[in-house]
């Protein structure tokens, strides 16, 4: 059973088509470690390491400063972002990229192992 936050945006991974709630005092990635899959990379939290980087598919959210070595202009541009600097302001579709992609689709395949 997946634990949910009551209220919040409603936030779909087009991985794998899940979802979860978050609020816009929450940062994406802790919204996403409601899903409780084992195996997401425990990165800097701080916009720096870039494991946590997705890419905002639909929807508004505000930014916290990103660093340019792991989220280039252009690449911001076209929606990528890192989820633990980004907070939505409406619903949302996030495509997860990098690093952590590959922990949210270990689900989909039955495989809830650590990587
Ligand atoms: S956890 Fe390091 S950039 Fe998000």
């Amino acid at each position: 059973m997946i634990p949910q936050a009551t209220g919040g945006h409603l936030i779909q991974v087009t991985n794998t088509g899940e979802t979860f709630r978050c609020t816009h005092e929450r940062n994406l990635l802790a919204g996403m470690e409601q899903l409780g899959r084992k195996g997401i990379p425990v990165g800097c939290r701080n916009g720096g390491c870039g494991v946590c980087k997705v890419r905002v598919i639909e929807g508004e959210v505000d930014r916290r400063k990103m660093s340019r070595a792991v989220i280039a202009a252009d690449e911001e541009q076209e929606g990528y972002a890192l989820a633990c600097r980004i907070y939505p302001r409406s619903d949302l579709r996030v495509d997860v990229v990098g690093k952590m992609a590959r922990a949210v689709e270990a689900r989909q395949v039955g495989s809830n192992k650590e990587i």
